[in-house]
């Protein structure tokens, strides 16, 4: 493992699906392998934005981030419209990139069809998101399993960059993803993925008893109507969220509880609340402090935009000198 990249998008809050499916790995590899995190605010502007609320969202991000266990003495963390190399990049990608490859992606088809008119940048996201990686030259990539497709993507517009600009020997490596054991974390409706826009999530930085709150009335098993009807854990997914947040012996100790409906459904969901809790304090606790001291967000942030151009520079000076304007 040689070098680690991963990105977020400034959507503000940072939720448990996020924490679980990604930024908790980032927090655990940061130790073992020089790691580079970005908040992608170019990506964000694809959609409808109000430039104030942008910067409040990247701000807000910095801090969930580093309320999560990033620590700035030990990876770069920083914006992406600080290194400007990330769009130069993506734009020499964008001309070695077929149209038909970005239009079967499915996050395109899905944003897509969300929106009115779509604008070039939903299609060309992705390669936006293939040269934030290659711009580190970085190998391996945690992510949630929803960006799979987008990291394949990446390893074929690196493979062809090299076939055609480094023949030799390949310049890019092609780049994998890293996933979790929570690598798709459902939203509390059990309906869909966690994600902010579906307003089904959990907050990293939520109160207690705003959590318990959405954590009451969540979905569970929904064959189990009566209390003392046993339930069945694998279909649960609040029994998922035990398996993300409470020790083994815990988890055990649920998965027969629900089955022999020795405990209702607000039993097992008191004692996942506590577990999160457990989780959830030290992160709070840090984001305490970062609140008391605003001046620490900007100084991670200025020292990893130093560290991360110093890279960028490299790699846009190796870039330049094989295809020809250097
Ligand atoms: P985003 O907030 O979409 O920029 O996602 C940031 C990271 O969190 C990416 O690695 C995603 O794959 C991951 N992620 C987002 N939502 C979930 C989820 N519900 N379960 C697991 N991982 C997720
Ligand atoms: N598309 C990613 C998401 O929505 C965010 C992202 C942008 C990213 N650039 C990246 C993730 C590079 C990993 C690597 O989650």
């Amino acid at each position: 493992m040689a070098r680690i990249f991963s990105g977020i998008q400034p959507s503000g809050e940072l939720h448990i699906g996020n924490y679980l499916g990604a930024v908790k790995n980032w927090v655990a590899l940061q130790r073992e392998a020089e790691s580079l995190f970005c908040i992608v605010d170019y990506h964000a502007i694809t959609i409808p934005f109000e430039p104030a609320q942008l910067r409040a969202r990247r701000r807000e991000m910095a801090v969930g981030l580093l309320a999560a266990g990033i620590d700035p003495a030990r990876a770069s963390l920083f914006v992406q419209s600080d290194v400007p190399e990330h769009t130069e990049l993506a734009w020499i990608f964008n001309t070695i990139t077929p149209l038909g490859e970005l239009e079967r992606q499915v996050q395109f088809k899905e944003k897509s069809q969300r929106q009115e008119s779509v604008n070039a940048g939903i299609l060309n996201y992705p390669v936006l998101q293939a040269a934030d990686i290659l711009l580190y030259r970085a190998d391996t990539v945690p992510v949630g399993e929803d960006q799979v497709q987008h990291l394949e993507l990446s390893r074929v517009i690196a493979r062809r960059w090299n076939n055609q600009f480094s023949p030799d020997a390949d310049f890019f490596p092609e780049p994998r993803a890293l996933l979790t054991p929570t690598r798709r974390i459902m939203g509390l409706d059990g309906q869909a993925k966690m994600s902010k826009s579906l307003g089904n999530t959990i907050a990293l930085l939520e109160p207690r008893d705003s959590i318990w709150a959405k954590l009451r009335p969540a979905v569970t098993d929904p064959k189990r109507i009566k209390r003392t009807d046993p339930g069945t854990p694998e279909v649960c997914n609040i029994y998922h969220l035990h398996k993300a947040f409470s020790p083994p012996a815990t988890v055990e100790h649920v998965a027969v509880q629900c089955s022999t409906a020795g405990w209702g459904c607000i039993d097992c969901k008191k004692v996942l609340a506590e577990s999160i809790e457990t989780e959830l304090v030290p992160i709070r606790s840090r984001a305490e402090r970062l609140a008391a001291e605003p001046g620490l967000v900007e100084d991670a942030l200025a020292t990893g935009a130093a560290r991360a151009k110093v890279l960028a520079a490299e790699t846009i000076h190796g870039v330049r000198e094989r295809m020809g304007f250097a």
